[in-house]
């Protein structure tokens, strides 16, 4: 079987650091995971007075993650949490009350950072943030990816063979939690 899963980038930054990130995980993931992006780019800033009449833009990207299996969260820490971006796409999903898009659908976080503690702040608060949107979210694995110059390049190909091999276990290991999620919590739909 393949599982469908979209991957969400942190930054909308044009020369980011994590899509170029993203664009590995995608070549190095195992084949029953069938990745694609869901854009997080064009949102308007959430309020509670859209509940009632959700913008188009904000049904499309609520249907993307409903038409998913699973979540993959690349992101960037920003002041040691998460792009406001990112937590700003969050609020659209999980609302309006009742429709929480990421409710049993199974999550991962990865990201990375030039940093040497590779984003681990900004993923322990979206652990935080995803576990009150009642996402199961893979403990361990986990992948604080400390980006040097020319690590990973525009197309996703990585300098540092020991990175790719660690991150192609670190995608074997989400296939895996994501297959043994859905065996116990199976859609609803
Ligand atoms: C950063 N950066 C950063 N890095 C980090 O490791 N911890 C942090 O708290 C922050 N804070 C922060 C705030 C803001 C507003 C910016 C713009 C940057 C540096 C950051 O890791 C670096 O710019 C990366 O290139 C960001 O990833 P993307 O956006 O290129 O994917």
């Amino acid at each position: 079987k393949t599982y469908k899963v979209g991957y969400m980038v942190g930054s909308l930054a044009k020369g980011s650091i994590n899509r170029k990130l993203s664009k590995a995980l995608v070549k190095l993931a195992p084949p029953e995971l069938a990745l694609q992006e869901i854009a997080i780019g064009e949102l308007p800033l959430y309020s509670y007075d859209y509940d009632a009449d959700y913008p188009e833009v904000a049904r499309r990207f609520k249907q993307a993650i409903a038409e998913v299996e699973a979540v993959l969260f690349v992101t960037p820490e920003y002041n040691r949490s998460i792009p406001g971006a990112l937590k700003n796409a969050i609020d659209w999903a999980s609302r309006p009350w009742g429709q929480n898009s990421f409710s049993r659908k199974p999550s991962g976080v990865v990201g990375t950072s030039p940093g040497s503690i590779g984003t681990a702040v900004a993923q322990q608060h979206l652990r935080g943030v995803l576990c009150f949107c009642n996402s199961p979210l893979m403990n361990t694995m986990e992948a604080y990816i400390q980006f040097t110059p020319d690590l990973i390049d525009d197309d996703g190909n990585i300098s540092n063979q020991g990175t790719a091999d660690f991150l192609r276990k670190y995608m074997q290991e989400y296939a895996v939690f994501v297959q043994r999620v859905l065996t116990v919590l199976p859609r609803e739909d």
